[in-house]
């Protein structure tokens, strides 16, 4: 009797400790310490990236799922062709231009060649098409649609009016295209057997399942971040409907539109701002814990290196669906380690060092880099001091409260990534000093081996960081492929080069790659749209 009482012990303080259900197991489809160690890079990236705009374009296929909340009081945009309170499940933006962009209706034009047969109820019966429904070439009144008229339409405010419980689907997972933007939805959370989903029948999904979750809403990104609420009628305040002026009129915008828009989502690139959204990485799921087959199908090497879904073991796939579940269903708005906020300790510390390393220096610079890096892990006063490396790679982390199983998952993709950091610079170094030991070569600047041991370790880092634009003009606005704007070329000049190269759009350029290319549009993500 006493063991079973004792083991009942036990495992109520196990649990006491360990909030969350357990998420490791023996299971050969459950997550493990090995996976996330596996997949460090990913994760870590994934983790950096979350809820910015900019990383999550780079690797626009999320793998991950995140127990998030909107705090009550943030605002939240909704475009309309009409004033009233969308019923049911609609689309609300972080931005307003997000919404602008769907504040507008398409009025169906009576049919003139029909010699006026139609009857006077039908001249006054408007019947307005959903903007949701339109390719961006007729929102943005660069083309007009076949019978019907563009008419402006109402920008909806909402306030948030008590804490909204969401799922943050990361990457860019409102892009409708075959990429692999939609894996995480359609393959893992929805099961898409045979067939593509329609948006609103994705949407309409997700809000299934988050009815049995006890989820309001889902956050995914595309051009700026958007939350799709499954219910319009539950946490949300109206703040206000105004109708929008005529665009080609000079209270218009029509021309400035689409750099404004752009600047606004690149305003976001660091973040959404604000706090708006508080993710809680302690309760995360991602793929990369599970032993996930991750490998891209495409024929282009240029997306191998963005993990798909696609040929994964249905077994991983459902536990994966199921721990998501697990993680929600009985998730409170809170908040747990705050893993981006270590990643960015990290990145900041070694980023610009790496990347200037990498682009090659003389070797007494580069030395003198690395001794900087590394002395302060290093004893001079003790002999057998600590291994040093280790003390590095524990550096960033050693504040960090363990809770929960992710976080000792995460814990273990974080120190695979900074243990590599380390070792690599420490090796880097040790060879610069046996240079410079040897009287011989003393002169010798040759730097090119130890230069080729940082690409590897940038390679394999593959930072977002190192794929910026630099400071743009005040009428330009750096852009990356975001669905719907860009083109393949946006995307590859940034991922496949391992330099870190300069580019910037115009207005004029992104026009240009409007009118010169529809009905294929701008994007060649939306070109192979489901
Ligand atoms: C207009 O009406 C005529 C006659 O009914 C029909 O043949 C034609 O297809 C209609 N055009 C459009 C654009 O609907
Ligand atoms: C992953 O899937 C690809 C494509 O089906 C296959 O070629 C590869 O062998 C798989 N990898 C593993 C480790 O099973
Ligand atoms: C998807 O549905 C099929 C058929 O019901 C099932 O066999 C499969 O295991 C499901 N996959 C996932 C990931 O849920």
């Amino acid at each position: 009797m006493i063991p079973i009482l004792l083991l009942v012990f036990f495992f109520h303080l196990a649990d006491a400790s360990i909030p969350q259900k357990p998420l490791t197991s023996q299971n050969q489809h459950g997550p493990s310490i090995a996976s996330a160690t596996e997949n460090a890079n990913l994760l870590f990236n994934a983790i950096y990236s979350s809820m910015r705009q900019w990383g999550s374009s780079v690797q626009h296929n999320g793998m991950s799922f995140f127990p998030a909340s909107i705090p009550e009081g943030t605002l939240l945009y909704h475009g309309s062709a009409v004033p009233d309170r969308p019923i049911g499940l609609e689309w609300l933006a972080f931005e307003i231009p997000h919404a602008e962009m769907f504040s507008v209706g398409f009025r169906r034009i009576r049919n003139r060649t029909d010699g006026g047969r139609s009857s006077e109820s039908a001249e006054n019966h408007v019947e307005f098409l959903d903007p949701r429904n339109m390719s961006p070439q007729y929102l943005w009144a660069l083309e007009e649609p076949p019978n019907y008229e563009r008419v402006p339409g109402y920008l909806q405010i909402y306030q948030v009016n008590r804490p909204l419980k969401v799922l943050y689907l990361d990457g860019m997972a409102a892009a409708k295209c075959s990429r692999g933007t939609l894996d995480s939805q359609d393959l893992l959370l929805l099961n898409l057997t045979k067939g593509d989903f329609a948006e609103r029948e994705r949407a309409e999904g997700l809000c299934a399942l988050g009815e049995k979750w006890g989820v309001e809403g889902f956050i995914r990104m595309e051009c700026g971040f958007e939350l799709i609420k499954c219910d319009f009628s539950d946490g949300l305040d109206v703040i206000s409907h105004k109708l929008r002026p005529n665009l080609d009129e000079p209270a218009g915008w029509n021309d400035i539109f689409l750099l404004d828009f752009v600047r606004d989502i690149a305003n976001r690139y660091q973040g959404i701002d604000g706090g708006r959204v508080h993710l809680d990485y302690s309760s995360m799921v991602s793929a990369y814990f599970y032993p996930a087959n991750l490998s891209n199908p495409a024929e282009d090497p240029g997306q191998w290196k963005l993990p798909r879904l696609v040929a994964s073991e249905e077994e991983v796939l459902r536990r994966i669906k199921s721990d998501v579940e697990l993680a929600v269903k009985d998730w409170k708005p809170t908040v747990g380690v705050d893993w981006q906020g270590v990643a960015d300790m990290i990145v900041k510390r070694y980023s610009a060092r790496l990347q200037w390393m990498a682009s090659g220096m003389p070797q007494r610079t580069f030395l003198l880099q690395t001794n900087m890096l590394i002395n302060t892990f290093i004893d001079y006063g003790v002999s057998e001091s600590q291994d040093p490396v280790t003390v590095c790679s524990e550096h960033y982390l050693q504040p960090v409260q363990l809770v929960t199983e992710t976080d000792r998952l995460l814990e273990a993709g974080f120190k695979t990534v900074t243990r590599r950091i380390c070792s690599t610079i420490f090796e880097v170094r040790r060879s610069l000093l046996e240079k410079q030991k040897d009287d011989n070569i003393n002169e010798d600047d040759d730097v090119s081996a130890e230069m080729e041991l940082i690409r590897d370790l940038t390679t394999w880092l593959d930072w977002s960081d190192w794929k910026t634009c630099g400071q743009c003009e005040l009428d330009e606005v750096c852009l990356i492929a975001i669905f719907p704007f860009g083109t393949v070329e946006d995307h590859y000049q940034y991922v496949s080069l391992v330099s870190f190269l300069r580019s910037r759009f115009v207005l004029k350029v992104v026009r240009r790659f409007v009118l010169s290319s529809p009905p294929s549009m701008i994007s060649v993500l939306l070109n192979i749209s489901v």
